[in-house]
C-alpha cells in the first residue's frame, strides 16, 4: 500500500490518543449519533476555518495537520456514508460510521478532545468542509 504524506505519523498519534479512548466501556458511544438527531445544514467557509483551528484541539493538532491536502485519509474516503473506517472499527468498535461520525472521532482520538455538541453549527460546519474535500478525492492507486 502506498502511503500518503504525513500518513504514518498521522496513524501513531492516533494509535497513541485511542489508547486513552479505548479506557471507556463503550468507546463508540461518544461519536455514535443520539437517537432523534436530525443533521444541521452546515456552513462550509465557517468549516474550513475550523479546519485549520489549532484551538479546536487540546493538543496543539488542527484537522489541516493531518488532512490537507488529502492526507491521512483512506480509500473508504472515497465512498459514501456511511461506510467503514479503520480507525473507528479498530478504536470504537465501530462497524460503519457517518461522516459527522467520524469527525466526532478525530475530534476525541487525534485532537485528544471532547465530541462537539451534536446539535453545534461547527460540527456542521466541519462536516459540510469535510464533505467538500471528499468530492475531490482520488484515492491512492
Ligand atoms: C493526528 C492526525 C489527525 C488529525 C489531527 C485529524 N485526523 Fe481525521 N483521520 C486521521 C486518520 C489517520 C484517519 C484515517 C483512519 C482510517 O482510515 O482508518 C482519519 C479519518 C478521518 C475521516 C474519515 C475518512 C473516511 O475514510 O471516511 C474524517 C471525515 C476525518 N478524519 C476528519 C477529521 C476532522 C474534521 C478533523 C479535525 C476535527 C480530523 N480529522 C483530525 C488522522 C487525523
Amino acid at each position: 500500500m502506498l502511503l500518503r504524506p504525513k500518513t504514518f505519523a498521522a496513524t501513531l498519534l492516533v494509535q497513541l490518543a485511542a489508547t486513552s479512548v479505548m479506557a471507556a466501556s463503550d468507546p463508540g458511544a461518544a461519536v455514535t449519533r443520539p437517537t432523534g438527531y436530525k443533521p444541521l445544514i452546515g456552513d462550509p467557509v465557517l468549516g474550513e476555518k475550523l479546519f485549520n483551528d489549532k484551538k479546536l484541539s487540546t493538543n496543539g493538532m488542527s484537522c489541516a495537520n493531518c488532512h490537507a491536502i488529502h492526507g491521512a485519509f483512506q480509500a473508504s474516503f472515497g465512498k459514501p456514508y456511511p461506510h467503514t473506517v479503520g480507525m473507528a472499527k479498530e478504536h470504537l468498535g465501530r462497524k460503519s460510521v457517518y461522516l459527522d461520525e467520524m469527525v466526532q472521532g478525530c475530534m476525541v482520538m487525534p485532537m485528544a478532545a471532547k465530541p462537539l455538541p451534536w446539535d453545534s453549527k461547527e460540527l456542521a460546519a466541519l462536516t459540510a468542509y469535510t464533505a467538500s474535500l471528499q468530492k475531490t478525492f482520488k484515492p491512492v492507486p
